[in-house]
């Protein structure tokens, strides 16, 4: 009844299996970048709720301030504008589902579409206003070491390992000079999840690129791929490396620590409603 309707929680008048199969018909597109937007939605996933701060409790995928500007032309934010043009159409076709929940499930979707984990996921995050955009300089400065990069993880409430599992999605997708100013893909099937992050770094003899572009390393062998001097962390600090030489070894390790730290990445600082469904969604296939 319209009644109903009315007390009813947007939120669940979602049908979110529904949606997560809308946006797997969305990935394909053989004349984007590598054939695939799961890679972009990730990355827009990712930012979204990488803002986080464990100490103010603010930030987080639950506002999804990410879509407003100024946070949306923060300078780490270039380029996703690709991936929610892409998803606009969904939020049309599913209107009461929030951006921070389509957002969120974009990057469970490119995950397990593309070969990774099941992720859990729960709907419920409720959007803000631009008002409420995160300050810059949250997320990661790619040019720099490993202090950096534990300074802004720990900010989010992550420890080494952690850290060491989420940035294996540096498997997928490419740098691209007109975004970020880098240039490559981290590996030759950059459209499969799998532990390539981890057997790349390890394996290559990474050196500078000699460009005029920002400094960045590749593979002396055939130069075609690269890495960041943010990933090279992973490499020379030991703590690190510890679980780069694990997960380099073992891909089920891999699965399961990422599945469990990309959750938690996407639930930082959101209230569930006390009855959202904890959902873990089938593959296409
Ligand atoms: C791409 C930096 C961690 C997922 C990129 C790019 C940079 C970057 C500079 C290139 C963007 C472009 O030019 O399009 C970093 C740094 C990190 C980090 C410094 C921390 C050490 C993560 C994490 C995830 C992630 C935790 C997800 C769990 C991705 C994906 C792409 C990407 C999937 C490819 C995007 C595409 O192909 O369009 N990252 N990142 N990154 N990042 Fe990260």
């Amino acid at each position: 009844s319209k009644q109903q309707d009315s007390t009813t929680p947007s939120w669940k008048k979602v049908d979110y299996a529904g949606v997560y199969k809308d946006i797997a018909a969305l990935l394909e597109d053989e004349n984007y970048d590598d054939g695939s937007y799961g890679p972009v939605f990730l990355r827009l996933a990712w930012h979204a709720s990488g803002t986080y701060d464990c100490k103010s409790h603010t930030g987080g995928s639950s506002g999804c301030t990410i879509r407003h500007a100024p946070e949306s032309e923060h300078d780490a934010n270039a380029g996703l504008e690709v991936a929610r043009r892409r998803l606009e159409p969904l939020k049309k076709k599913h209107p009461n589902i929030s951006y921070g929940d389509l957002y969120t499930l974009a990057g469970v979707v490119a995950v397990q579409e593309l070969g990774g984990p099941t992720v859990k996921w729960r709907p419920g995050r409720v959007d803000k206003q631009a008002v409420e955009c995160t300050p810059d300089g949250r997320l990661p400065d790619a040019a720099q070491g490993a202090d950096h990069v534990r300074d802004i993880f720990y900010r989010m409430g992550f420890g080494d390992q952690e850290i060491a599992a989420l940035v294996g999605a540096h498997a997928l997708g490419r740098c691209h000079t007109d975004r970020s100013g880098y240039d490559g893909p981290w590996n030759a099937s950059p459209t499969a999840f799998t532990n390539f992050f981890y057997t790349e770094l390890l394996d290559n003899t990474w050196v500078p690129k000699k460009w005029t572009g920002p400094m960045q390393f590749v593979d002396k062998q055939s130069g075609a791929f690269m890495m960041l001097p943010a990933d090279m962390a992973f490499k020379t600090d030991p703590r690190f490396r510890a679980y780069v030489e694990r997960y380099a070894r073992d891909q089920d390790a891999f699965f399961a620590d990422f599945a469990n730290a990309f959750a938690k990445l996407l639930e930082l600082g959101v209230s569930f409603p006390e009855d959202a469904p904890l959902y873990r969604f089938k593959t296409l296939d």
